[in-house]
C-alpha cells in the first residue's frame, strides 16, 4: 500500500496552514475518503509541516526562523538547514507513513526551497535541485497545491498578525523573488502544481482546495470508487 504527498506552498500570509486543516478536517468527513479507507486502500490523514515536522526539526525550525546571532546567518547555512530538516522529515515521518497508506498533508517541502533560497536569496538552482534530491531519496508530491497571492498582500496580512519572524522580516522584494520562484515552478511541472486563487474568503478558497483534491481522489482511486 502506498499514500499520497498533498504539499501546501506559497508565499508568507497565503493562508496555506489555514487551508491545510481546513482540508485536513474536510477531508476526515469526505464519504468517498471514508469509502477507500474501508477498503483498507487509505490508512490515516496526517498533517506535518516544514521545517519542523519532527523533534529535531523543532529545533532547526526555532534556529531558522528565531535566530539573533550577531552576524546575519550566510545563505548557504540557511539552505543546509532547510535540507537538514527534510532529510529527517522524510526518513522519519514522511516515507514510513507513505509506506502504511498514509495521506500526507504538508505545509511546504521542496518548492519552498527553490523559492525562497533559489529565486530569494539567489543561491545556484541547481545545487538546490540536488540537496533537495539528497535530502528526499526522490521523494516528490503527487499533488502541490500553489496558494497564489501576491507578495505584499501576504506580508501586510503577516504583519497584521504580529511580530515578523527572521523570514518575513526580508525586505518586499526578496518575496517578490520568491513569488516568482513559485510561478515559474508552476509553469515547469503543471502535472503536479495545481494554482488556488488565495485572494477570496477562507471557506471559497477552502471550497476550490477540496474540489481539486477530490478531483485527483477519483483520478487515482477510480476503479475502486463506487459512484
Ligand atoms: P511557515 O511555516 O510559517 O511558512 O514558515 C516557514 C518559513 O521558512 C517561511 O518563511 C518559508 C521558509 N522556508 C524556506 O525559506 N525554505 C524552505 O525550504 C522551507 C521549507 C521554508
Amino acid at each position: 500500500m502506498s499514500g499520497k504527498l498533498l504539499v501546501f506552498e506559497g508565499v508568507e500570509g497565503c493562508g496555506k496552514s489555514t487551508q491545510l486543516k481546513l482540508l485536513h478536517s474536510a477531508l476526515g468527513k469526505s464519504d468517498r475518503l471514508q469509502q477507500l479507507q474501508q477498503q483498507g486502500l487509505i490508512s490515516q490523514i496526517l498533517a506535518t509541516r516544514e521545517p519542523g515536522g519532527t523533534e529535531l526539526g523543532l529545533g532547526l525550525r526555532q534556529l531558522l526562523l528565531g535566530y539573533h546571532g550577531g552576524a546575519a546567518m550566510a545563505s548557504r547555512a540557511e539552505l543546509l538547514l532547510y535540507a537538514a530538516d527534510r532529510a529527517q522529515h522524510v526518513e522519519e515521518l514522511i516515507k514510513p507513513a507513505l509506506a502504511k497508506g498514509c495521506w500526507v498533508l504538508c505545509d511546504r517541502y521542496t518548492d519552498s526551497t527553490v523559492a525562497y533560497q533559489g529565486y530569494g536569496r539567489g543561491l545556484d538552482l541547481g545545487l538546490i535541485d540536488q540537496l533537495n534530491q539528497v535530502a528526499t531519496g526522490g521523494l516528490v508530491p503527487d499533488l502541490t497545491l500553489w496558494l497564489k497571492l501576491d507578495a505584499a498582500t501576504g506580508l501586510a496580512r503577516t504583519h497584521q498578525r504580529g511580530a515578523a519572524d527572521r523570514m518575513e522580516q526580508a525586505d518586499l522584494a526578496f518575496h517578490q523573488r520568491v513569488q516568482g520562484g513559485f510561478e515559474a515552478l508552476a509553469a515547469q511541472y503543471p502535472e503536479r502544481i495545481v494554482a488556488i486563487d488565495a485572494t477570496g474568503a477562507v471557506d471559497a478558497v477552502a471550497a476550490e482546495i477540496f474540489a481539486v483534491v477530490e478531483g485527483y481522489l477519483q483520478q487515482w482511486y477510480a476503479p475502486s470508487l463506487t459512484a
